[in-house]
Parts: structure tokens; C-alpha cells; sequence
């Protein structure tokens, strides 16, 4: 009824940020009064709520996802899916930070105009943070457009988002 079931259709099995946000969850012991945190949770793990995410807590604590919704959207602090036309996470967690994560967003504010938690003028770029992704050992990581890269360099990263924009993905 929890957890794998509730997965969307789309997630790939091994990603670690679903298993961040399962644990989050199983640490609250799913309770419904829990839903703040999980969603903390997720937008740690994902950078921003989307429908799937919401979706998953909906179903984990037993809530409605309409309340899941009024929840997101009443808060501030929750960022609901980017506004950009790509999506750049960039984790700066303790691993990723030590690994150059600041560089990263130095890279993407002066390659594409654009901060942390801004999308840029032209519609094509959102840049979020998340605090950690579960993946460590790729440090620095980012997520582009839902899927993971690690070890990136600042000129590879401006790279591999410069190929999304084209529509050459590659992203592994
Ligand atoms: S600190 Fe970045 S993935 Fe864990």
C-alpha cells in the first residue's frame, strides 16, 4: 500500500532521493500530523514539490492530495515545480559543497544570468538547491531536468545544459 506501489510510473528504481524521502517518512512513523515534514523532505531530496512527489507523501501518510496541495501552496518556503523550461539542481550538501557545489552555481549564474531559486529571464533555466540527494559519492550533483549527474566540472555542467537546451540530452 506505501512505499515501491506508490512510486510513479516513471521513477527509476535505484534513485536515491525517493529513498531519502521514504526514510524521512518512515522516521515520522507516516503519520498524517507528519505531512509538513515530508514535505520538507521532499523538497530537500528534489529541490521543489511536483505532482509525483506530492502524490507519493499523499498516499505514504494516508492524506488527501488536495490537502497535500494546500499545504504546498499555503507555505512560502515550499517552491512548487519550476517555472523554467529546464530544471537545474544543484545539491549543496555537505559532500557536494566541499566538492565545488558553490562553483557550480557560480557557473550558472554567470554562464546563464541565473541564482539559486530564480529562473532565468528568457524562461529556458531554473536553478534550485537541494541539501542532499542521497548520492554522495557522485559529489558535486545535480539534477537536470529529473535525472542525476555527478562529478561534474562548472564548464561540464554548463555543457550538458547548454545540450538539454539544444534537445541533445545525453543526460545519463
Ligand atoms: S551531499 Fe550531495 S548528494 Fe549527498
Amino acid at each position: 500500500m506505501q512505499t515501491e506501489a506508490n512510486k510513479p510510473a516513471g521513477a527509476p528504481p535505484n534513485d536515491p532521493r525517493w529513498k531519502l524521502l521514504d526514510a524521512a517518512m518512515r522516521r515520522n512513523g507516516r503519520k498524517q500530523n507528519a505531512l509538513i515534514e515530508s514535505l520538507h523532505a521532499a523538497q530537500e531530496a528534489f529541490g521543489f514539490l511536483d505532482e509525483d512527489s506530492m502524490r507519493y507523501v499523499a498516499a505514504n501518510l494516508r492524506v488527501p492530495l488536495s490537502k497535500v496541495y494546500g499545504v504546498a501552496t499555503f507555505y512560502h518556503f515550499f517552491t512548487l515545480k519550476p517555472q523554467g523550461e529546464h530544471s537545474c539542481v544543484v545539491c549543496t550538501g555537505t559532500a557536494c559543497y566541499i566538492k565545488g557545489a558553490p562553483n557550480l552555481l557560480a557557473s550558472l549564474e554567470e554562464h546563464f544570468g541565473v541564482t539559486a531559486g530564480e529562473t532565468s529571464k528568457d524562461g529556458k533555466l531554473s536553478v534550485l538547491t537541494a541539501r542532499c540527494f542521497g548520492c554522495c559519492g557522485l559529489a558535486p550533483a545535480v539534477v537536470i531536468d529529473g535525472d542525476v549527474s555527478g562529478k561534474l566540472t562548472s564548464a561540464g555542467l554548463v555543457e550538458k545544459i547548454h545540450e538539454c537546451m539544444k534537445g541533445e540530452v545525453a543526460v545519463p
